[in-house]
């Protein structure tokens, strides 16, 4: 089945918990790192990790949009993040290698993101070590942006390579899903979805949520 995974960065901070449970038929509650080196915007970290983490039953979906992510992955697995995933465009090789050993040390999922600029290959050093890897279908940064079709050959790409291994490693994809765009999504290979507006936009989050899994 479509695993849904609503972004945090759509919801009010200011009510966080109660956004938080309004998600409570999500799979996942992503969570938007960024430093404003990485991506020109800056959000939570970690103590936001540790304050939501006895909020919600669901994984917690770190998604870290920041610099030499190598620095920080033990501290956001020991606040209670569930899955951790970093750029391969934030460090370099042996550095995401050794992030990603350490996210799965912690028991975690570890798992690398593409940005729209880099091409499937990008992923291929990192596979045989990823419980997730992550498609961006908007350059990262900030929510509410238009969907990428041009991302799908990546996507379709990386599935096949997934499949082909036989990897336990979840494709998912993040930028400008919404029920329309998340059938294309699905059409392409992804198995997680990420969505922030269409969700948190909606009039009915659990009706929402129900139909981007469809
Ligand atoms: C963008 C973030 C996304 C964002 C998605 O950098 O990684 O998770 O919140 O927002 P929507 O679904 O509104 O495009
Ligand atoms: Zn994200």
């Amino acid at each position: 089945m479509i695993k849904i995974a609503p972004s945090i960065l759509s919801a009010d901070f200011a009510n966080l918990e109660r956004d938080i449970r309004r998600i409570s038929t999500a799979d996942y509650v992503h969570v938007d790192v960024m430093d404003g080196l990485f991506v020109p915007n800056i959000t939570i970290g970690i103590p936001v990790v540790a304050a939501i983490r006895p909020a919600t039953d669901l994984p917690l979906d770190v998604h870290l949009m920041i610099d030499r992510p190598v620095r920080y992955v033990e501290q956001f697995c020991r606040a209670g993040a569930d899955i951790v995933t970093v750029h391969v465009e934030a460090d370099s090789q042996e550095n995401t290698l050794r992030a990603l050993d350490i996210i799965r040390g912690q028991g975690k999922r570890a798992g690398v993101v593409l940005k729209p600029a880099t091409p499937a290959q990008a992923a291929l050093p990192f596979l045989d070590r990823c419980g997730m890897v992550l498609v961006m279908t908007v350059e990262p940064g900030f929510g509410g942006q238009s969907f990428m079709a041009d991302m799908m050959p990546k996507l379709a790409q990386l599935r096949a390579w997934i499949d082909q291994r036989g990897l336990d490693c979840e494709l998912e994809v993040d930028g400008g899903i919404d029920p329309v765009t998340a059938r294309t999504v699905v059409e392409n290979g992804a198995a997680v979805l990420v969505a922030g507006s269409a969700v948190y936009q909606a009039a009915d989050i659990p009706g929402r949520i129900r139909e981007l899994r469809g």
